[in-house]
């Protein structure tokens, strides 16, 4: 009895003296309670310096966002393949989520060997090898006649600017596969599969193994939003709110960041809690300088620290009696799996002496017990700095949601985690001691992380398949060329057909002789008063014309035409236009002068002379009754007698592109046709008045208002218009009319829009199906919005501002798709305007006899002003269709009322040459 208790003694004795003999050793890898609060707030900071854009690029944590942006909410389907390379063992795997509308997940694995000569040879082999061993499974499980989607989970650093992309920023742990670095790796994997001609696989997402982990608990525990692993290599992830990531467009929502903290201190941060050994490892490390965070928590290092230490105690005497074998001398003899073994409760203090003794060592009690303690001390550190760090990441997600308490679960996976007896409970203890106001729950990964990277993949293949429903939609915008070529021809065709004698009454493109024969030359003067209605904006003006020196000065106002006039009755419209001129004229101190005034009248007219023009039909938002049919230029006059204050001497009317053309052909004589892309759409161009068969006379030339807009309008582009263009159509003023416009002017292009968003908002791939009372509000989006939209310059968050002012609540994916649907809509109509512009300049060039054309096109209207890309597509596609045609574009800065005026001039003068004749 008392030999027992002798023997207890001596045993407690020698194990305290072992015991300080080792504290004292390592004094240095001893962390307090202070140097972790310490450490946890040194993480926090670099968190924030890896999140923020400008310190990004020189933080050692990276903080990469992964493009994953919820945890599963098991909804999730279908059957995947899953990759799971970069931990200790290289898997492949099929698995198969939620099978008959059960929340189950099903899967089947083979692990293949990762062999050194792999895994640090030739990048290019690397992926071959893995490409070779996904084959193999494929035709072992009998996969390779189907078509799968596969989910990767690699777990090395990369940037990422999609789900389906990454690059390498370095290697770690093991892995140091040449030409690598630098390179995306799905493309890579992507093109090692090509080889296998009979597989087909589609790599729809990117994991880290801690994004995987995360979401792999996270279908079991909703709360999950953290993901650690603590095996060969460490690292973790967490839910970053949106508005914290800088280097992601939005703020909405939040995305999972991979934090890298292994490299955490590769700065120098953590140089004052690094020791000789830790240096030392480094050095005789595959990447030295990198992972230091790492290198003193992970499974890779861990049995290396120990046998560093060991050897420095043994040399310096302290161990084995000063012996030291050459095992211990060796690189990697001891291993993390040792560590482990070495610390079990029980068996720990025999399985030390069965490591030691096959290290070829001789150790005695003390010696073992000492070893022993070493482990304990290294792997005590190693769970310390991890749940430091953790802490950090628990008490930034506790602010960002601005709670008292945190109630979260943290999804863990790795080897060391996993095998160490100890580890598990000191990790634990320790983050509840840093962060006392967070309950935290710890969730092992029991199934890797090739589950959660299933899960990213099948949200990955939903969207795709959504993405694919968007892409049909808009292809039917789509025109190839050879549609383009075929427009042009149609058009050129209408053209001819509206100028011929018999077939002029039938026409839709009306091909309107305006009775304006020339270009102003500079010698037209005087004080004109001109009115512009029918575009977006109803002006009256005062052009004042000197002659000799081409200078015109002009004096305007806008003034607004209520809805209710414009679809009322004729006799108000006219009433409230006179209304508006006898504001102008007081405004302008000019009541009681009887000026000559020409009228530019933006709709089609019959015109027998300059000063007449019977109204064929209104068209874009115009309806007022009693006018079609009538001239314009009376029921003007009539309206200036019932109101009987002023007198006026109409002199013209002139459609509004007549109006473009003179204004910009007052600058450039070469100027002879006149293009309107606004609110409606339309053009006129000087033709020889030989090939006008309505008009008498074989001599000069006479503008033609050509009204293209009623091109179609007998279906000859039915083949082209899509469903929605008809949905547009039938809800317009004029169904049936003007069906060339209606796929062209800014009147109906934000209809197009908003047709296509309700439809893909039926599909549920917009506005989370949900179609709000904004949306089925006509007219929303005017050209001004459609241009803002566009325009590159603007980030998608300024986008979602613009569909939230038009009352549509967007994320940032629907903004992206509201943005393509406006590009789709613009870029098709600025192609079929090109295409009809072509058909112009092409019949001019030929009806002249010329192998090259100059002309200038006078250009005015708010779609070709504001919108960003409208007017280079329309430029381009002339250019393609027209090769031989060598087209300038003249913007008329001044409208086209300063052109209205010059006719008038031209006018007046003819009509006083006549009298004095
Ligand atoms: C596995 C995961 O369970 O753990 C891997 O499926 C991960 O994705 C690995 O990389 C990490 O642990 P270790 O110890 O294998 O590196
Ligand atoms: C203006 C012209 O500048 O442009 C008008 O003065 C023309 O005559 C108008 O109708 C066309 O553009 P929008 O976009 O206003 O219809
Ligand atoms: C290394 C990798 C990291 C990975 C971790 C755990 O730190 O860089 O991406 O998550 O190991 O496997
Ligand atoms: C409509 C009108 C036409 C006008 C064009 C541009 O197409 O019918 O006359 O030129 O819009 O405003």
């Amino acid at each position: 009895m008392f030999a027992v208790h002798l023997m207890a003694f001596y045993f407690s004795k020698l194990k305290e003296d072992q015991i300080k003999k080792v504290d004292r050793f390592l004094y240095h890898m001893r962390l307090s309670d202070d140097t972790l609060l310490d450490i946890m707030r040194r993480f926090r900071a670099e968190m924030e310096k890896g999140l923020a854009k400008d310190t990004n690029p020189t933080a050692a944590v990276k903080m990469l966002p992964t493009f994953v942006r919820a945890i599963p909410d098991g909804s999730e389907n279908g059957e995947f393949l899953s990759l799971d390379l970069g931990g200790s063992k290289f898997r492949v795997l099929k698995v198969q989520v939620a099978e008959e509308g059960k929340r189950h997940v099903q899967m089947e694995s083979q692990f293949y060997p990762t062999p050194n000569e792999i895994i640090r040879g030739n990048g290019t082999e690397l992926f071959e090898y893995v490409a070779d061993c996904l084959a193999d499974f494929m035709k072992t499980k009998d996969l390779k006649h189907k078509k799968l989607p596969l989910g990767l989970t690699f777990s090395f650093p990369c940037r990422q600017t999609k789900l389906e992309e990454g690059v390498l920023l370095s290697w770690t742990k093991k892995f140091k596969a040449r030409g690598v670095q630098d390179t995306d790796v799905v493309s890579r994997l992507t093109k090692a599969m090509r080889r296998h001609k009979d597989m087909d696989v589609d790599i729809l997402a990117l994991v880290n193994d801690t994004v995987g982990t995360m979401m792999t608990c996270a279908y079991d525990d909703p709360y999950c939003e953290v993901g650690v692993i603590i095996g060969t290599g460490t690292n973790a992830c967490y839910m970053e709110d949106m508005s914290n990531i800088d280097l992601v467009e939005g703020d909405e929502g939040r995305m999972c960041i991979n934090t890298e903290w292994g490299a955490f201190g590769d700065d120098g941060a953590l140089e004052d809690i690094r020791t000789e050994f830790d240096r030392e490892l480094d050095l005789g490390s595959l990447n030295p300088g990198k992972q230091m965070f790492e290198k003193m928590i992970s499974g890779l290092y861990l049995g290396e620290l120990v046998r560093l230490i060991l050897l420095k105690m043994a040399k310096a005497g302290l161990l084995f009696g000063g012996e030291k074998s050459s095992a211990l001398h060796t690189k990697g003899k001891i291993e993390t799996r040792h560590v482990a073994a070495m610390e079990k409760y029980k068996e720990g203090l025999a399985n030390t002496r069965e490591i030691l003794v096959d290290l070829g060592l001789e150790p005695s009690e003390a010696d073992c017990i000492a070893v022993q303690h070493v482990c304990t001390i290294v792997s005590f550190r190693s769970a310390n700095l991890c749940a430091a760090a953790l802490a950090a990441i628990l008490t930034r997600l506790r602010e960002n949601k601005k709670v008292e308490r945190l109630r979260t679960t943290v999804g863990v996976d790795g080897t060391l985690y996993k095998i160490h007896p100890q580890y598990p409970k000191r990790l634990h203890k320790v983050v509840r001691k840093l962060v006392p106001s967070c309950d935290v729950r710890f969730l092992l990964s029991e199934s890797g992380s090739t589950k959660g990277a299933a899960m990213v993949t099948a949200v990955a293949s939903r969207v795709q398949a959504q993405r694919k429903q968007i892409d049909k939609v808009l292809a039917l915008f789509r025109l190839t060329r050879e549609q383009l070529v075929d427009v042009q021809a149609k058009m050129r065709a209408e053209l001819e057909y509206g100028l011929k004698k018999k077939s002029h009454g039938l026409a839709t493109v009306r091909m309107l002789p305006t009775y304006v024969c020339g270009l102003p030359d500079g010698t037209e003067k005087g004080k004109f008063l001109a009115l512009d209605l029918g575009g977006t904006n109803f002006r009256v003006l005062l052009v004042k014309i000197r002659s000799g020196r081409r200078s015109v000065r002009m004096y305007n106002k806008i003034f607004a035409i209520p809805l209710e006039i414009m679809q009322g009755t004729g006799e108000e419209l006219f009433d409230h236009i006179v209304q508006c001129i006898a504001d102008f004229l007081d405004y302008m101190g000019l009541k009681g002068a009887s000026l000559p005034l020409g009228f530019t009248f933006s709709f089609p007219c019959r015109q027998m002379s300059i000063d007449k023009g019977t109204l064929i039909g209104w068209t874009k938002g115009f309806k007022a009754t009693d006018c079609e049919g009538e001239d314009v230029v009376d029921m003007l006059r009539e309206a200036i007698k019932r109101r009987n204050e002023f007198d006026l001497d109409i002199v013209a009317v002139v459609n509004d592109t007549v109006g473009t053309m003179m204004t910009c052909g007052y600058e450039d004589p070469n100027c002879e046709i006149g293009l309107i892309a606004g609110t409606g759409s339309n053009m006129c161009y000087m033709e020889d008045m030989r090939n006008i068969e309505m008009v008498e006379g074989d001599e000069g030339k006479m503008c033609i208002n050509t009204e293209w807009g009623g091109f179609g309008d007998n279906g000859c582009i039915d083949d082209i218009r899509t469903r929605y263009d008809t949905e547009v159509d039938e809800g317009s003023l004029n169904p049936g009319k003007q069906r060339y416009e209606k796929m062209t002017s800014g009147m109906y292009l934000g209809e197009i829009v908003r047709q296509i968003l309700i439809d893909l908002t039926k599909q549920g791939l917009l506005f989370r199906g949900q179609i709000s009372e904004r949306l089925r509000t006509r007219g929303i989006f005017e050209t001004k919005f459609l241009s803002q939209i566009e325009s590159d310059r603007l980030a998608l968050l300024q986008v979602r501002t613009i569909l939230q002012q038009l009352g549509l609540d967007s994320t940032c994916e629907d903004s992206i798709v509201v943005k393509e649907v406006c590009g789709a809509v613009s870029r098709r109509a600025a192609q079929l305007c090109g295409a009809g512009l072509a058909a112009i300049v092409e019949k001019r060039r030929e009806d002249q006899g010329l192998e090259h054309l100059r002309i200038t096109v006078g250009v005015d209207g708010t779609l070709y002003k504001l919108h960003p890309h409208f007017s280079r597509i329309l430029q381009e596609t002339v250019k393609e269709l027209a090769p031989r045609c060598d087209v300038t574009f003249m913007l008329s800065e001044d409208g086209s009322g300063k052109g209205a005026a010059l006719i008038t001039a031209v006018a007046k003068r003819l009509q006083q040459a006549q009298k004095e004749n």
